[in-house]
């Protein structure tokens, strides 16, 4: 594969939609096919599951059956959108990727790393974004931001300690591997964030060159 594969990640509020937009202008204007997409979603396949996944419901979603619904809407992404983005050497820019299984599925819901892991490469096959940059903010920032949006989906109505472990579990991945993270802090102003996102570019487009 050729393309350069970015994933967008961070809580509700963070600005992911606004920021990855404003990168994918910058890359568009160096000359680069840059496709814009998300998770769960960016099929109307895997769109019609993100509305599974996010409608708050009477009946309790196990955890498990919302793991594979993650997965399941990834395989459809992936075999429609994301791979042969990257075969044509296209850069992708994805609003969500699989550290927000790791996060939510995983720090939220509390369901091993293991297993996920399992999941991870059964449906990856080895495949990783090039670069996650993890939008990071205090939970309660992140909280009042969604709830001034105005209804909650099944994900937003979660409590305060849920979305802490999901920040946590961003935060840890990050520390882990950090070549392949950039944490960028996203409770400061539009200018500043867009600011450090400038900074970044030279290294994205040298790595989209590569
Ligand atoms: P958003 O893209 O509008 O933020 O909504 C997607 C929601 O789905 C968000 O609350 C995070 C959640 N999510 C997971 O729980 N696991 C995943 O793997 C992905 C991609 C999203």
């Amino acid at each position: 594969m050729t393309g350069l594969f970015i994933t967008l990640e961070g809580p509700e509020g963070a600005g992911k939609t606004t920021n990855r937009e404003f990168l994918a202008e910058h890359l568009r204007q160096a000359g680069h096919d840059v496709v814009l997409t998300r998770e769960p979603g960016g099929t109307p396949l895997a769109e019609r599951i993100r509305e599974l996944l996010l409608a708050p419901s009477d009946e309790t979603m196990a955890v498990d059956a919302e793991l594979l619904l993650m997965f399941a809407a990834r395989a459809q992404h992936l075999a429609r959108v994301i791979r042969p983005a990257l075969e044509r050497g296209a850069v992708v820019l994805c609003d969500r990727f699989t550290d927000a299984t790791y996060a939510y599925q995983g720090g939220g819901r509390g369901i091993g790393i293991d297993r996920i892991a399992t999941l991870e490469q059964f449906v990856q096959q080895g495949l990783q974004p090039d670069l996650t940059l993890v939008f990071d903010l205090p939970v309660d920032i992140g909280l009042a931001r969604a709830a001034a949006r105005g209804r909650l989906d099944r994900f937003e109505q979660e409590g305060r300690p849920f979305f802490e472990a999901v920040r946590q579990a961003y935060l840890a991945r990050a520390q882990a591997s950090p070549a392949r993270y950039r944490v960028i802090d996203a409770a400061q102003s539009l200018a500043q964030v867009q600011h450090s996102l400038l900074v970044l570019l030279p290294e994205l487009l040298e790595r989209a060159r590569g």
